[in-house]
């Protein structure tokens, strides 16, 4: 019902609550409630006796109504659940999707009380950041999943670029890095039979308007923010909307041309291909000069002695200091 509200006061002019009343099928009574509602939840709306109600400002919340409205995709973010507070977008959209949700289902969050980050790591997750799960049904095999979260990444860096003057990199596997710095990573988890993918949820986290002294003290040197990088306020859902506009037409080249052309966008975003790096991986650590991403999206290392070891899973470091 707000959401019909708001549609027809985003056309713009006033409307008056008789007008909306009638459109909708319901009382000016009840009309007045749901402003009354709106303006709760952050929306400024005006309104005078003989010209009824005017949009003046949306809050900038990743609320469901924002988000849809204008996002104009085919299948990301045709539904979208919100929560303003969760213990992890991950498992709301896990659990919808073992209950068959759509695909392209966005689960949104405020804040998270326990956002996951890879490799069993806390994903700090207070009021100014997006924090976001999509489910995927791609029709690939587990195998090819491992791509799933590098195009995200080109997404998310392709997003960042089109909205502000920042040029964000990705670090192997798909750490989105600003000036050095992390300002944001994903989570990729999965269902699947030994030769078909069930769902896959592509799991999102930006340090968007996130106040820097919010940042655990375990990671305030290495983090960072957008706001914090280009110096003023990033307009959240905007960059929710552009992220999910780039992941579909990404994943629609994948389905249609597969990862090469998107393994070559990759590699031009990357701040990890020609750095000598270290990975750690499991107990293991790895010392090589990341020479390559292969087809399947795993890294490939030339070692010392010369020979190539390829990675799929790790934690990269660059051992450069200015490239995080
Ligand atoms: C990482 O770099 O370690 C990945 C971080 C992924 C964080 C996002 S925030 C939305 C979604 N919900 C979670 O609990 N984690 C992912």
């Amino acid at each position: 019902m707000k959401e019909t509200i708001l549609e027809r006061l985003r056309q713009g002019g006033h409307v008056s609550g008789e007008d909306l009343g009638r459109t909708i099928g319901i009382s000016r009574t009840a009309i007045w409630k749901y402003i009354k509602e709106l303006r709760h939840a952050g929306y400024q709306i005006d309104s005078s006796p003989n010209k009824g109600y005017l949009l003046v400002s949306a809050p900038d919340n990743p609320f469901p109504e924002e988000i849809k409205a204008g996002l104009n995709t085919r299948v990301l973010g045709k539904t979208v659940v919100f929560h303003k507070e969760v213990a992890s977008t991950q498992d709301v959209a896990k659990s919808l999707a073992a209950q068959g949700a759509d695909e392209g289902t966005v689960v949104v969050a405020e804040t998270q009380s326990g956002g996951r980050g890879r490799i069993g790591r806390a994903w700090s997750s207070p009021s100014g950041g997006i924090y976001f799960s999509i489910i995927l049904r791609p029709n690939i095999r587990p195998t090819e999943a491992l791509r799933l979260p590098l195009i995200a990444g080109i997404a998310v860096a392709q997003a960042i670029a089109f909205l502000t003057e920042l040029k964000p990199k990705l670090k192997w596997p798909n750490d989105i890095i600003i000036n050095g710095r992390k300002a944001g990573g994903i989570l990729t988890e999965m269902s699947a039979e030994v030769d078909r993918l069930d769902w896959v949820i592509i799991g999102i986290g930006l340090n968007v308007n996130t106040p820097p002294e919010s940042f655990p003290s375990d990671i305030e040197d290495i983090a960072t923010s957008l706001m914090k990088a280009e110096g003023e306020y990033i307009p959240r859902v905007k960059l929710l909307q552009h992220i999910l506009r780039e992941l579909e037409s990404l994943l629609d080249i994948f389905h249609e041309s597969g990862f090469e052309p998107l393994r070559t966008q990759w590699k031009e975003l990357s701040n990890t291909i020609g750095e000598t790096v270290k990975v750690i991986s499991g107990s293991e650590e790895i010392i090589g000069h990341a020479i390559d991403i292969d087809s399947d999206g795993a890294l490939i290392l030339q070692k010392n002695d010369g020979t190539k070891e390829r990675i799929i899973a790790g934690d990269v470091y660059i051992r450069k200091a200015s490239n995080g």
